[in-house]
């Protein structure tokens, strides 16, 4: 009888611990997929090229050390007049692909006049894998590693432009390669993933603890070099990411020529059409003689 309720106690504790662990490994795939929705809106599934905006480009198969293929289109700005003395690095948020972006690749490549470089994180678009903090990083230091050894990019200025999560790639870059990276263009990116989490989710606050996707900008911020001008771009409404968090960052980042520039109207995702967003980028880069 005793015995029994032993053994009954211990096939209920049992379970307990099983439906604890299922759902703690629920709990990491489902974060996995809140944080890098890559498999939303079939962008998994179709990748535009920018061949569609009559673009010319190569397409390029970046292999990263722990044998993830990263797509990246590579933009030659010599190939349509002239040169380009600055190759800019587009780093992608947390959702769509790199055929997100060919509108803003065309900005840079027609209206600015300079190389571009995209890729694809792995787990999105055309890349294989699955995204991670740590598998993004990778990611980061592959990208750079290409650009500083190919013919055509190794002597250009470097720009780096990244929203959202694209900005905390932006971040680990800037910070980890400190003479490599010559300015940082920054939009509604935030301190850390956990504090977003909250705030997005106010329900899930009580999980934030089981958070493995960190991405600290807000200390990684801090070791960026006092030399690397910086531009933040907030949206004020911004919805997902706190406008406090760019305002933290822009206070923390040790950069002695740092601007923010706040659009009152500007939500997480529509901030970029707002009125003066590219000429505001436009004066930074011609005030840094990047263009
Ligand atoms: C990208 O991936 C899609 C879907 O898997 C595929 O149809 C397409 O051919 C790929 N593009 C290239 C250039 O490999
Ligand atoms: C700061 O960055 C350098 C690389 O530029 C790195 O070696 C160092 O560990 C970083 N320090 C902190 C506190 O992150
Ligand atoms: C902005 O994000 C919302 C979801 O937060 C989405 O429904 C909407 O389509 C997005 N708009 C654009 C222009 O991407």
């Amino acid at each position: 009888m005793f015995d029994k309720a032993i053994a009954l106690t211990k096939m209920i504790i049992g379970g307990i611990s099983i439906v604890a662990a299922a759902s703690l490994a629920g709990l990491y795939t489902f974060q996995n997929r809140l944080v890098y929705p890559s498999w939303a809106q079939n962008a998994r599934n179709y990748v535009d090229t920018p061949d569609k905006y009559n673009l010319p480009y190569k397409r390029v198969i970046l292999k990263t050390r722990d044998n993830i293929q990263l797509e990246a289109y590579d933009l030659h700005y010599n190939d349509i007049s002239g040169d380009s003395k600055t190759t800019v690095l587009i780093l992608c948020p947390n959702a769509g692909n790199i055929g997100y972006f060919l509108p803003i690749i065309e900005i840079f490549f027609r209206q600015f006049k300079t190389n571009v470089f995209i890729y694809s994180y792995r787990g999105y678009g055309n890349s294989t894998g699955s995204p991670t903090e740590k598998g993004l990083k990778i990611d980061a230091d592959t990208a750079i590693e290409h650009l500083i050894n190919d013919d055509f990019h190794k002597d250009k200025k470097l720009v780096l432009y990244g929203r959202s999560l694209g900005g905390a790639n932006a971040i680990y870059i800037a910070s980890k390669y400190k003479n490599i990276v010559d300015t940082v263009v920054l939009e509604n990116t935030f301190l850390s993933i956990p504090k977003v989490i909250p705030h997005m989710l106010p329900k899930l606050k009580y999980v934030v603890s089981f958070c493995h996707e960190i991405w600290n900008s807000e200390k990684e911020i801090s070791n960026c070099s006092s030399e690397t001008p910086f531009l933040f771009l907030s949206g004020k409404k911004d919805e997902i990411v706190p406008p406090e968090h760019m305002k933290t960052l822009y206070q923390l980042c040790p950069s002695n020529k740092k601007q923010i520039f706040e659009f009152p109207k500007g939500f997480h995702n529509d901030t970029i059409i707002q009125d003066g967003y590219w000429d505001i980028i436009e004066k930074f880069l011609e005030e840094n003689r990047f263009i």
